[in-house]
């Protein structure tokens, strides 16, 4: 029987997974069936349980589901922990179900194969919501200097610094408060999904030589478009990282890393 793997969510009909799975399955010429499916939004324990017993290998886990996934998973990664939140989960031979999430370092292995230096680097973090607790841990891996969480609700910034504080390197504020200057700014607001900007200054913006937004649209976001009229030299939206947490999935359940690059450009084009 072909291994069988799906994502669930509420709702899931844009969901771009089956397509970027069956892509990198063909690459890596593995035989798997990867589909999408709506679950009721009381059903998420029903469903893992019948996906499980008809031999489901792996699920992936998108809104509003990612909470309960961390709660079903009877083994946690430390960066499933750290996020609070599970995108992964893989159901193993054994009755286990292992939790990970890969949306950081979809975020991480994006800014690397666009060149960015993460490492000794000021890292600038927009926003303190779920998208932006994933991307926390993954980040200080890469070494940077320091990692500012800015949030509009400066408490929620100081609660996911204070997650960090073993590392000594992350600290949280709200946009008022935010000073200083930063190599990379990180926006994992919702702000651009409805064309609004973060309040912080031009200056903060212009500061940066990398700005990276998470949404992505089939133009340059409010956030990027900003950055690019201040002159900040690169700028990167967040389709790459959509297609990194899905190779990351892919890695974790097939023991192979698929090469982003032409699954990427295929989605550009149909955006
Ligand atoms: P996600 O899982 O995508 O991070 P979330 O947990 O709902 O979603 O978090 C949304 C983030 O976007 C929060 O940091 C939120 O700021 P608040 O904590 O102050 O609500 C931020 N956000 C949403 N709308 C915003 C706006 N108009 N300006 C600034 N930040 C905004």
């Amino acid at each position: 029987m072909v291994d069988k793997y799906v994502v669930i969510g509420n709702p899931i009909a844009q969901s771009k997974s089956p397509f970027i799975h069956q892509q990198f399955a063909k690459q890596t010429q593995q035989s798997l069936d990867y589909q999408k499916q709506l679950v009721e939004l009381d059903g998420f324990e029903r469903f893992v349980t019948t996906f499980k017993a008809a031999g489901g290998r792996g699920c992936n886990v998108t809104m509003p589901f990612k909470e309960q996934a961390y709660a079903a998973a009877t083994q946690l990664s430390p960066r499933a922990k750290a996020a609070g939140a599970v995108n992964t989960l893989t159901f193993n031979d054994d009755g286990t179900i292992s939790g990970d999430n890969t949306d950081g370092q979809g975020l991480v292995g994006d800014l690397l194969r666009n060149k960015v230096t993460l490492k000794n680097a000021r890292i600038l973090v927009l926003g303190a919501g779920g998208a932006a607790r994933g991307c926390i841990l993954p980040l200080l891996e890469q070494q940077p200097t320091k990692i500012v969480i800015a949030n509009r609700t400066a408490s929620k910034a100081d609660a996911l610094a204070t997650q960090f504080n073993e590392s000594g390197k992350v600290d949280g504020c709200g946009f008022e408060q935010l000073s200083g200057e930063f190599d990379v700014i990180i926006n994992s607001t919702s702000t651009s999904l409805s064309g609004e900007l973060p309040a912080i200054s031009d200056d903060i913006v212009l500061s940066a030589t990398c700005c990276y937004d998470m949404v992505y649209k089939n133009e340059p976001t409010a956030f990027l478009a900003w950055a690019n009229k201040l002159g900040v030299a690169h700028t990167i939206d967040g389709l790459g990282m959509l297609v990194g947490q899905a190779a990351e999935s892919f890695r974790v359940w097939r023991d192979v890393m698929p090469k982003i690059d032409d699954v990427l450009a295929q989605m550009r084009k149909g955006l």
